[in-house]
């Protein structure tokens, strides 16, 4: 295992078990839309194959990616998981390329917990994730079925996604959160708040879109004159920005392409200087 480009991340502790704090998200994986299988089917397993051979230990996935498809794949590709663990999720429903209507409903949480696990070919989902509080259903009922998954041994431990603070202190009520999931990066830090929340309770911190899906493209910006200083892509700059942000933050960086995965695991190397860091910080708003 040692010396592999991911293992320059750090680890974070998720119910006590190690990951990499730079993980691989398993969305991209699919086909148009976030539908259906993906235009090559081959290229997706070896992305799977290539992010776990560079050191990833951490794949984030949904029921709702494909719907299924992604889970399948990850299955295919990569059982036995070893240490290799996969975070996934539940709550959004697919009706169509592009659409996500939130379903909440506790009996349906379950089953999709349970198609979950049969799909992923595991006895516990290492990380269950509530995709989206239904507004539906009322809040408690959506956790405390997570709470009651957790207590069975269904699930290792169970995360959130786009939250606010009032929001994970009420399911911290009910349930132990171990993440949170929700829109950060460079360019968008709507977030903050809650990263800073999650940095106070030792709750790991998923950014989704770390490298804004690919737009992260300004040339002569500050990103662009660092990636130049650093001798690194724009992307590698993004994903470094995040994990010297804190160490709470777990990026999974999406890719359908190797080439990609490559250029994305070797973020983990790249060093930023505190003032480059800085000038990030203040400069990509
Ligand atoms: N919780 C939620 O609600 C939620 C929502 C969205 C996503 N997610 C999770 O977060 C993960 C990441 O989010 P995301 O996929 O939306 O955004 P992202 O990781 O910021 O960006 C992925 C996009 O950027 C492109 N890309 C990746 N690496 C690149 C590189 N090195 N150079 C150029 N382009 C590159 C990819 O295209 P190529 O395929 O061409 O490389 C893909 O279209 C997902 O896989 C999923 O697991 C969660």
């Amino acid at each position: 295992m040692a010396g592999k480009p991911i293992h320059s991340s750090g680890t974070f502790d998720l119910g006590g078990m190690p990951i990499f704090r730079l993980g691989f998200g398993a969305m991209r994986i699919t086909g148009p839309g976030i539908w259906g299988p993906p235009r090559d089917e081959s290229e997706a397993i070896d992305v799977l194959r290539k992010a776990v051979e560079l050191g990833v230990n951490f794949i984030d996935t949904a029921d709702s990616y494909g719907p299924t498809i992604s889970e399948e794949l990850i299955a295919k590709a990569l059982l036995p998981y070893g240490d290799v663990l996969i975070g996934t999720k539940a709550g959004l429903t697919r009706t169509g390329p592009n659409v996500w209507p939130p379903v909440g409903r506790p009996e349906y949480l379950r089953q999709q917990c349970e198609l979950s696990l049969r799909r992923l070919g595991v006895d516990s989902l290492d990380l269950f994730q509530l995709h989206r509080i239904d507004p539906k259903v009322p809040a408690d009922e959506q956790f405390g079925l997570l709470k009651e998954l957790l207590d069975e041994g269904k699930v290792k431990t169970v995360g959130l996604s786009e939250v606010n603070v009032a929001e994970i202190q009420a399911a911290e009520k009910i349930v132990k959160i171990s993440t949170v999931q929700n829109l950060y990066n460079l360019s968008n830090r709507q977030s903050e708040d809650v990263l800073t929340y999650c940095e106070g309770q030792g709750i790991g911190f998923i950014p989704w879109a770390p490298v804004a899906s690919g737009g992260l493209t300004k040339p002569g910006g500050p990103l662009d004159q660092i990636a130049h200083e650093v001798g690194a892509t724009i992307t590698q700059v993004a994903i470094a920005w995040l994990l010297k942000r804190s160490e709470v933050m777990i990026p999974i960086p999406g890719t359908s392409r190797v080439a990609h995965v490559e250029e994305n695991c070797a973020a983990a190397e790249v060093v930023l200087s505190d003032t480059q860091f800085a000038a990030l910080s203040n400069g990509e708003e």
